[in-house]
């Protein structure tokens, strides 16, 4: 995720592309930058780090009276967040900024340095402006250039383009991230949401996929691939504070719905029609090793306990699991013939961090799967996979664990890939589910209606027992933590069939028990499980595909034929319903009371 800005008119340009900048912060902050054309005078500056760094580079710039204006603030993806790599990204003479991943950058930029051109940065980005002067060179025309090269790209953007060849005119792209025009008047805003806009523009167009166009004298001039459209217009929101939740009541809220999107960020470029590729990794890390410990801690921990199952049947892989604390103190026997992987959200943890650390002085391969590039996990780990899942704010975590699980799930078929120990049926089978992963995560109305009237019953009674199997207990588990975290109330997580062998003895009707059921897998032997619960008088919130009698309340899940699109859906049932409870029971949903979304201390 990157933030992007924009604006057309009168006014003092830095100082709307800065606040503009601030608003979007919490979308990357890996470097900043602005390039504003005034006339025939260009200005361009970019500084590492966060935005304040910019603001001080800056300080002496003025750029008032007509001109354009386009700034960003960059969460890396291709290239390390450098000054080179920072955006605007510039040609000959013109800049471009970007939000999304250009799938077929490779391709692109090969064709344009075999024309001679020399790239600066290690970005996917740089080949936007090269190929639009590539194709200026051939028209004369900026707007059928700038077109040409959108036709081109492949993979999800939103950009914005400025020339000095059209020192009046911004161009703009939408597909697949996000971005919207604002206007005032004459006065014309872009953004990649509507906070930075919101007390300058009075009026709103939230862009669709597939549109394009330029801004030019006051008015904006929109296309898609049918030609001319007209621009749909509506008045702008004007608290600030809810339009950073963009409606949602809480941040946290406001996440579990993203999931669904930011799951496709997280594959974009990774999964091929019947591969998985990881260009961050280097084909040699899988050399030699016959096992995969993997270290993390809390709701990272629990994404990991998942891959145990899934790196054991996908990729015949050896793997063993630790909480990092835990792993520290053990005086652990370490085989150089293990890859070590780290999980964690901020990349920060103190434990996770001390752990790989320990590893590698053991002379262990590292790789770490984080959610925060040039975080003190990720540069101290031999190479690290992102998931990114855009920054966090709630500190219970929930797009961080979806995300961290899809990456391990793509890791367990990007091994067994490389050793071709997979018929092409199977391969085909688990790329096709990862494919619908969106789907499982979409959340209807209906579905969190029905969990906000369900949560009434679950405010009290002595405890909850979240159970599974499978894949399904490390899900449990997650799902008793996200309850505790944000309603306080006692929740554990347990393997369903290891009820009976002491908890069971806790069953009555203030027990609750939320049943994950899924169809896909071992579904009578949970069955069973529960059964056995519900003859003790438990009361059984069943999650399940499959209506189940004896359930006090149940929770339809679609039928699925593989267990990780159940998995994600059942994920999406726990969250909202940990929410509905702590809600209700009038808690601070996004900042829950002892807990820190980053733990640096032992
Ligand atoms: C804290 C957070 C948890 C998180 C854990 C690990 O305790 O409150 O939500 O799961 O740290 O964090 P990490 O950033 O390493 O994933």
């Amino acid at each position: 995720m990157c933030g992007i800005v924009g604006y057309v008119g009168n006014k003092e340009k830095k100082e709307i592309i800065l606040d503009g900048l601030q608003e979007l912060e919490y979308r990357g902050y890996d470097s900043a930058g602005i390039a504003t054309i005034k006339g025939d005078k260009l200005n361009n500056f970019k500084a590492i780090g966060k935005l304040k760094n910019l603001r001080e580079k800056t300080k002496d710039f003025s750029s008032d009276g007509f001109g354009v204006s386009i700034g960003h603030t960059r969460w890396a993806t291709h290239g390390k967040p450098t000054e080179l790599n920072a955006h605007p990204h510039r040609g000959k003479y013109s800049y471009v900024v970007h939000n999304g991943i250009i799938e077929n950058y490779q391709a692109l930029k090969s064709e344009l340095q075999n024309d001679g051109i020399e790239f600066l940065s290690q970005t996917d980005t740089e080949t936007i402006v090269h190929l639009f002067e590539k194709h200026y060179a051939q028209k004369s025309d900026p707007f059928s250039a700038f077109e040409l090269t959108i036709e081109r790209l492949e993979g999800a953007y939103a950009t914005l383009l400025i020339s000095e060849v059209a020192p009046d005119t911004i161009f703009f792209a939408k597909n697949g991230s996000p971005m919207l025009i604002g206007f005032d008047g004459e006065e014309i805003y872009f953004a990649s949401s509507d906070t930075p806009i919101i007390g300058k523009a009075t009026e709103v167009c939230y862009l669709q996929d597939g549109e394009y166009g330029y801004a030019k004298d006051g008015e904006v001039i929109l296309f898609d691939a049918s030609g001319v459209k007209n621009i749909q217009k509506q008045p702008l929101a004007t608290d600030k504070a809810m339009a950073q939740k963009d409606g949602y009541r809480f941040f946290m809220e406001k996440e579990i719905y993203e999931q669904s999107s930011v799951i496709s960020d997280t594959m974009i470029g990774r999964i091929m029609d019947d591969s998985i590729v990881f260009d961050e990794l280097d084909d040699s890390l899988f050399e030699g090793i016959n096992a995969i410990k993997i270290c993390a801690c809390g709701t990272s921990y629990h994404a990991a306990l998942t891959s145990s199952y899934l790196f054991e049947r996908i990729s015949k892989m050896r793997c063993d699991i630790e909480i990092a604390s835990e792993f520290r103190y053990k005086e652990p026997l370490l085989d150089e013939k293990t890859l070590f992987i780290t999980i964690s959200q901020s990349g920060e943890t103190a434990d996770t961090l001390e752990a790989l650390k320990m590893a590698k002085r053991a002379g262990l391969k590292s790789l770490s799967i984080c959610n925060v590039d040039n975080s003190s996990i990720v540069r101290e780990s031999d190479c690290a996979i992102l998931t990114r899942a855009g920054i966090e704010k709630g500190v219970a975590s929930t797009k961080a664990f979806a995300t961290q699980t899809m990456v391990l799930w793509m890791l367990s078929l990007y091994i067994v890939d490389k050793h071709s120990i997979i018929t092409d049926e199977a391969k085909a089978i688990e790329i096709e589910a990862m494919r619908r992963t969106p789907k499982a995560l979409a959340i209807t109305e209906k579905l969190h209606g029905k969990l906000h009237r369900l949560s009434k019953r679950y405010l009290h009674g002595h405890g909850f027992f979240f159970i599974g199997r499978d894949i399904f207990y490390p899900l449990a588990l997650e799902g008793a933590l996200k309850l505790k975290e944000i309603s306080y109330l006692h929740a554990e997580g347990y393997p369903a069939g290891e009820m009976k062998h002491g908890p069971i003895a806790l069953a009555d009707s203030e027990l609750f028990t939320i049943a994950l059921m899924p169809k896909s897998m071992h579904y009578d032997k949970i069955k069973s499980n529960v059964e056995e619960l519900s003859a003790r008088d438990a009361t059984i919130l069943a999650i399940s595909p499959e209506p189940f009698e004896l359930a006090d309340d149940f929770v339809q899940t679609l039928q699925s034929s593989h267990p990780m699109l159940e998995f994600f859906e059942m994920m999406v049932v726990t969250q909202i319903l940990a929410l509905e409870i702590s809600v209700r029971l009038g808690n601070d949903v996004d900042m829950p009371r002892n807990l820190a979304k980053s733990v640096t201390v032992e």
